[in-house]
């Protein structure tokens, strides 16, 4: 299935469209999946939470304040008074009617136009079963073989590889300045690709995607990829340096 979708792209690179296309519309809305949608990406990525009440939601953040008009913590609230809640206004108040949509919409939205990557924030432990909620949607809906699942966390990535091994699982690398003595130790970097065989793909900071890790993680056979690159110039360099995939929050800056 993954050689099929390269084989429809019409570029050496894949373009990944980041929480929806973030500059283009609010992140992780409908408005902004369509808007993504609208570029034809390779893949297009987005961040999940879970209500009280075990829905699967859009959000980055663990807490409503900053992307909605509500305050407090997701997991304290249930789906129906999120709902509610204006998730498109503190964009520009052209998308006040935007609400907080559930993952379940967003797989049918998208129904395999191109790939989707679902980054999975916190795991088990903060939001109960959420792996296992997240992998009922996605075989209740058959979207196995395009629905992508990355996170920070390898707890989170086993996990979902014990529920299913059929989901294609991805690992984001470096987030923070503190990790950085790690990437730059190949024998760390060897340690865990081997550690975790079907892990497919790394995903690293574009700042610290250098020669050395890229040609490290394509000897083992693995796709690369860098967030959150929104400089055409930057990506041409990295394309150049073996970089498969471009997470970006405007496809349209890469197409050319
Ligand atoms: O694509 C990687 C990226 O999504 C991880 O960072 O904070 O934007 O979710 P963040
Ligand atoms: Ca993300």
């Amino acid at each position: 299935f993954f050689e099929d979708f390269s084989r429809k792209t019409t570029h050496d690179f894949l373009i990944i469209s980041h929480r929806g296309a973030a500059q283009l519309a609010p992140e992780n809305t409908i408005s902004s999946v369509n808007a993504a949608l609208k570029q034809q990406p390779d893949r297009i990525e987005i961040d999940v939470q879970q209500t009280k009440d075990s829905v699967v939601v859009l959000m980055h953040d663990t807490t409503l304040d900053r992307t909605t008009n509500g305050t407090g913590l997701i997991k304290e609230n249930s789906f129906s008074s999120l709902s509610k809640l204006d998730a498109g206004s503190w964009f520009s108040s052209d998308f006040s009617n935007e609400r907080i949509p559930t993952l379940e919409a967003i797989i049918k939205l998208i129904d395999g136009q191109c790939q989707l990557i679902i980054e999975i924030k916190k795991g088990d432990d903060y939001y109960p079963n959420i792996e296992k909620n997240i992998v009922n949607i996605i075989t209740k809906h058959q979207a196995e073989s395009w629905v992508i699942i990355h996170s920070f966390d390898s707890e989170v990535l086993e996990r979902v590889h014990q529920l299913n091994p059929n989901i294609a699982l991805h690992k984001l690398l470096v987030g923070k300045l503190k990790f950085m003595p790690f990437i730059i130790s190949n024998q760390f970097e060897s340690f865990h690709i081997d550690k975790r065989p079907y892990i497919k793909a790394y995903s690293i900071n574009y700042v610290f995607a250098n020669r050395d890790i890229i040609n490290l993680l394509k000897s083992k056979g693995k796709e690369v990829n860098v967030w959150n690159l929104n400089d055409a110039d930057y990506a041409r360099e990295l394309i150049s340096l073996g970089v498969d995939g471009i997470i970006t929050d405007n496809p349209n800056l890469l197409k050319d």
